[in-house]
């Protein structure tokens, strides 16, 4: 099984910060349509900052870039969002306490950390239309899967189709949460902003998982 050094960590925030520049107005679009228009903006913004505290941040653990990129987001990427991405990464963060390197299930562990923050926070409830409807179910087949005989790869194709899913199945869901609720049943045939974030998210990392760092 793999082991994940700091330099994943580092790596998959700065492939964030790379896809939600390339994602913005994709974003922006789908937060146009039961939103205000501005997430794809606000997590490109977000990202860019936490990818340039890398910078500083690369001698640092884990736990302090987990908790730097955290620190990022509540002060640059704003909105609904910002409270609930740098809770996920606080609360990720925590988790990972003080290891020098984390195995693969140590770190989707980390990963489920941070959602339960996110729902702690939020309070989203399941089919609720939002980025939980993605957050719980990748994570629940990442923890179920992790001690199957699946190959990592395997592992990694499982949990990205379960998280590109989950991101389509909003689309049926009428929003029970944040800005969006106001739209009652006019949220229905709209896929989420915040859910497809996660995914994109998520991508990031699984992409991350998969290439050989330098
Ligand atoms: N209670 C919640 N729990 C989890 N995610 C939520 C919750 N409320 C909203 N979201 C997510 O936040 C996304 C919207 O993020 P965005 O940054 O655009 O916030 P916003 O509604 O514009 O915020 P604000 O009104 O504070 O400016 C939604 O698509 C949804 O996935
Ligand atoms: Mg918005």
């Amino acid at each position: 099984m793999m082991q994940i050094e700091k330099q994943h960590i580092i790596d998959w925030i700065e492939r964030c910060a790379k896809t939600y520049q390339e994602n913005q107005v994709y974003l922006d679009g789908l937060d146009s349509d039961i939103g205000d228009g501005d997430h794809g903006f606000n997590m490109s913004r977000g990202f860019s900052a936490a990818a340039k505290d890398l910078e500083t941040l690369h001698k640092q653990s884990i736990s302090t870039i987990l908790k730097n990129t955290g620190l990022s987001l509540r002060m640059y990427l704003g909105g609904a969002s910002g409270i609930f991405y740098s809770t996920f990464f606080f609360c990720a963060s925590q988790s990972a306490g003080s290891r020098t390197h984390l195995s693969l299930a140590q770190l989707f562990d980390a990963l489920k950390h941070g959602a339960e923050g996110i729902v702690t926070r939020g309070k989203a409830q399941k089919g609720d239309k939002t980025m939980c409807d993605v957050w719980l179910p990748a994570l629940e087949v990442a923890k179920s899967q992790a001690e199957t005989a699946l190959s990592t790869d395997e592992l990694l194709d499982q949990i990205l189709k379960v998280a590109q899913e989950a991101a389509i199945s909003t689309v049926d869901m009428q929003a029970k949460k944040g800005r969006a609720q106001q739209h009652g049943k006019e949220s229905i045939g709209y896929q989420d902003p915040g859910a497809t974030s996660t995914l994109l998210m998520i991508e990031a990392l699984i992409t991350t998982l998969k290439n050989k760092l330098d």
